[in-house]
Formats: structure tokens, C-alpha cells, sequence
């Protein structure tokens, strides 16, 4: 899903001048540089943030430029505070302290948290800072509505596995579902799940119970779809094309509608978003309302999802369940200068100020803004209308290898130009110069 969003405007403006050409980009077949290693989730290449949640270890410098994640914690999140929340730009790893961490705006209102979007803007992303690997996840919401709204609800892991439920604000009796393997788009892996009443006035349970055999989707305690594992063989490449690495819950609201997406996006959406809507003149943004989310981790007593060791890592490339390890390795970075195999990098607490004055990305996207594109939920096939292209893992890449990405200024040589308003955008959003600059103040606070 591209996520398409639009420019930070002028706020920007003065930090785009220092540094013109964005974090370089990273796919499988072109990974991250040295000196700026891990891999985002964006498919951009930075250090800090960019090595904690979403680094994408196959796209990285190495294997261990991307910090080990936090493994799976049984847990109740009330979503009636934001004491445990910190924007991506303060947090260093520690999910003991952390349970989640986000970009945008989130708000608390009678006891629950709004995920908004102030009229123009990206919305805002949640992610959990440990992952989960199989397990059962429920989130208690109500959606967002309106032309061009998307609402979703996913697991979404580092190498781009991702099992999610998409709302679009035109349809408020819809939970849209759909699973991917390593971020590859298939057009067939979608369904649809009849939501009785309505999604935007009432609170429903939208639950995912994911195990290493099947995905269950369930409403309202009520089982409304089905894949199993068996389904998912490909032939071609000997492999289960079926969601199978740790991954983190995340929630989001973002402008499927916004003009800057291709079409595919915006029709899929339920057409442009409305800036000016009522919902705007009511309440200044549009908004997703979350109660509580709840995770229950898998537990078996061997490997895979043991949930007894502090973090998982990859220990191959192929990203498949078989590489991931369950291990004690910590998870902490001493500051946004560091990475996976420099996680001490910038500690102010032996020499006092850093000296370093290294110009590299350190945060995905830049500050508090959300990057140009949110996680989660799927785009629809400009042809034929069904879903397509996993969120999160369409956008991070100009990759060769199935996201049917476009990757330069012009639409016309893609088979599916539906990223091309985000690629666009992500050209004039000079997020990294902010990045630098935030990175080095988030620096002096430590
Ligand atoms: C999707 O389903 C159609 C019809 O069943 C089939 O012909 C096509 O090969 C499938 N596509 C993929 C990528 O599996
Ligand atoms: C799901 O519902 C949407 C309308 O909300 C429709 O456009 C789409 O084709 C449906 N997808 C499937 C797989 O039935
Ligand atoms: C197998 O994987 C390849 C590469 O992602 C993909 O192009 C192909 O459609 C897959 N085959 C099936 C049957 O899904
Ligand atoms: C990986 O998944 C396959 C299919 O579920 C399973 O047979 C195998 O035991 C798993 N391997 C590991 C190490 O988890």
C-alpha cells in the first residue's frame, strides 16, 4: 500500500537545504551503504531509528545492521492512556518501557486514543514495539469514514510478511482482509468480511489469530475467514508463500484518497479525500477511535515462537520462518547514532557531549510527521479492482522483484502506477535533512 501522502510543506523547508537528495534507497538487490546501513521499512537507509522496528535485515548493509526485536509479550494495551506511547524520534529499544511507538498524531478522548489525520496530512501509524510470532491479536475499534479514509489494523513483520483488515471510509459494513508473504503482491489473497451495524458508530472486535498452519480472521467473535498454510505452496520457488516471521501490530489512519496517489489508490480508497469535509469543520481531523488491543503470544516449547527469549534476529536472507532465531541479544541502541553493530554509538554517559557529527538519517520519514507512506492494508489493482501490493512493503521499495513499483518521475512505464504519487512526494519531502536535525537534538536530551 502506498500510502500516499503529501508534502511537510514549509516546516521542511529550511532543512531540505542541507541535505537535497533524500537517505539512499535500499531493495534485495540494492542494499544500504556502510556508513547509513539498516534498511527501513520505507526502503530508505539510515542509522537509529532505522535500525530499531521495520528494519528490514535483507535489504540492510548485513544481517545484524538491524537491531535483534523485542520478543512477544502476552499483554491487555487499555488504550485509555498514552503513558506507554513515544513518538519514533524518542525511542532507543526498550519495549520494557515502550509498549508503543508511532508517528503522527494520536490523541486520548473519553477513554480511548484517536489515531488523527489534520486535514492534509499523512495521518498518523502506531506500531507495537515487540513482535509477535503466531499468536491471537484483537483490537477494539471504531473507524474512520469519509471518501479517500483508510483505517487499518495489521501484523506486519521486518521482512514484510503481513496479515491485516483494511477499512475504507466509503464503506463502513466492510472489513477488508488480506494476508502477503515477503511483501509480494498477490492479487487472489484478498476477502471480504460483512461487518453487521457499522464500523465508524460502533465499537467491534476485530481479531487475527495467526498460527504456523493457518489465519484465522474473526469479527465480533465470529470466524469470517480462513487461509491455511496448505493453500499457500508455490511450486516455483519450493517455499509456503504464507506470513511466518515476528511481526508487529500496527494502526493507522492514512489518506488512501490523497491527490497525490495514482489512481488505483485513490478509486480503491473510495475516491479524493475531502479536506474540507464535514468531518473536518466538526472535529479538525479525521479519526480512527482504538479501546484496547490485546495480544497473546504462541507458545510452544521448541523453536519457532518459544516467546522465552528476549528478541528475535534473522540468521539468513531469505527471511523465511527457519531463519529467524529466537535469542537473548539485546535490543537497546545508547543513541540515535547507533546501529546493530554499533549500538553504543553516540553514549553521552562516559564522555559527556557526542563528538561525532556524522550527517547520516536517523529517523524513517523525519520528527514526529509520519513518513509519505503508513503501513498496513493493501492497494488495489488499478484493473481490476481488487487488492494488491501489501502497504508497508509496495511502498518501501522501488524493488525488481514484484512490488510493480514505479520508481521514477513518470507514471507511464509502469504496469501499475498506483505508488507513483508517493514515490513523487517522497522526492520534495527532504525528511532525512529533518531526520539529521532532529537526530542530533534527540541526541542532546540522552
Ligand atoms: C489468481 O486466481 C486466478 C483465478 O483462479 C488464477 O488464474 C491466477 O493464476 C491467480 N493468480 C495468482 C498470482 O495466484
Ligand atoms: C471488498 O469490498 C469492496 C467494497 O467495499 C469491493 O470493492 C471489493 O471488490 C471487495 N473485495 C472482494 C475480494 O470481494
Ligand atoms: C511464486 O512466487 C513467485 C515470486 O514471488 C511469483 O511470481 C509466483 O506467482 C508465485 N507462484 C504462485 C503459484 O503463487
Ligand atoms: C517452518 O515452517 C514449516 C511449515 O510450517 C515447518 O514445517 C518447519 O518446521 C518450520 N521451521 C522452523 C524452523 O520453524
Amino acid at each position: 500500500m502506498v500510502r500516499g501522502l503529501l508534502p511537510l510543506g514549509a516546516a521542511l523547508l529550511g532543512a531540505t537545504a542541507v541535505l537535497a537528495d533524500g537517505p539512499p534507497k535500499c531493495t534485495l538487490d540494492k542494499k544500504c551503504p556502510k556508513e547509513a546501513p539498516c534498511c527501513s521499512q520505507y526502503g530508505e537507509c539510515g542509522v537509529g531509528a532505522y535500525c530499531l522496528g521495520g528494519c528490514d535485515p535483507r535489504m540492510s548493509y548485513s544481517l545484524d545492521s538491524c537491531v535483534p526485536a523485542p520478543v512477544c509479550k502476552d499483554k491487555v494495551y487499555k488504550m485509555d492512556n498514552l503513558d506507554r506511547y513515544k513518538d519514533i524520534s524518542e525511542y532507543l529499544g526498550d519495549s520494557s518501557k515502550t509498549d508503543w511507538v508511532g508517528q503522527g498524531e494520536p490523541l486520548l478522548y473519553n477513554g480511548n486514543v484517536l489515531l488523527t489525520m489534520p486535514p492534509k496530512s499523512v495521518g498518523t501509524v502506531l506500531s507495537t514495539t515487540t513482535y509477535m510470532w503466531y499468536g491471537k491479536v484483537k483490537a477494539r475499534l471504531k473507524t474512520s469514514r469519509g471518501a479517500g479514509v483508510v483505517t487499518a489494523f495489521i501484523l506486519f513483520s521486518d521482512v514484510k510478511d503481513e496479515i491485516d483488515y483494511e477499512f475504507v471510509g466509503v464503506d463502513l459494513q466492510t472489513a477488508q482482509t488480506n494476508y502477503y508473504f515477503q511483501g509480494i503482491p498477490d492479487y487472489n489473497n484478498s476477502g471480504n468480511i460483512t461487518v453487521s451495524g457499522n464500523t465508524y458508530d460502533e465499537f467491534h472486535d476485530y481479531e487475527i489469530h495467526w498460527t504456523p498452519d493457518e489465519i484465522t480472521w474473526l469479527v465480533d467473535g465470529k470466524v469470517g475467514r480462513t487461509k491455511k498454510r496448505s493453500e499457500t505452496w508455490n511450486e516455483t520457488l519450493n517455499q509456503w508463500d504464507y506470513p511466518q516471521t515476528p511481526s508487529r501490530v500496527q494502526l493507522s489512519i492514512w489518506p488512501g484518497g490523497a491527490e497525490t496517489n495514482a489512481k488505483g489508490t485513490i478509486d480503491w480508497a473510495g475516491g479524493p479525500i475531502d479536506w474540507d469535509s464535514d468531518e473536518i469543520k466538526n472535529f479538525g481531523y479525521y479519526f480512527a477511535t482504538f479501546s484496547e488491543v490485546s495480544v497473546e503470544c504462541y507458545k510452544t516449547d521448541t523453536p519457532p515462537g518459544t516467546s522465552k527469549g528476549k528478541s528475535y534476529y534473522y540468521d539468513d536472507v531469505r527471511g523465511t520462518n527457519d531463519t529467524v532465531v529466537d535469542s537473548n541479544k539485546r535490543t537497546t541502541l545508547k543513541s540515535l547514532l547507533g546501529t546493530g553493530t554499533d549500538m553504543d554509538k553516540g553514549d553521552t554517559t562516559s564522555s559527556g557531549k557526542p563528538s561525532s557529527t556524522s550527517s547520516v538519517n536517523a529517523i524513517p520519514g523525519g520528527g514526529s510527521t509520519p513518513p509519505n507512506q503508513v503501513p498496513g492494508g493493501s492497494n488495489p489493482s488499478s484493473s481490476d479492482g481488487s487488492s494488491s501490493g501489501s502497504g508497508s512493503s509496495g511502498s518501501s521499495t522501488c524493488s525488481s522483484e514484484g512490488f510493480q513499483q514505479h520508481c521514477g518521475e513518470d507514471g507511464s512505464s509502469s504496469t501499475d502506477n498506483k505508488n507513483d504519487g508517493a514515490r513523487g512526494v517522497d522526492r520534495t519531502l527532504g525528511a532525512s535533512a529533518f531526520a539529521v536535525i532532529v537526530g542530533f537534538a534527540g541526541l542532546l536530551l540522552l
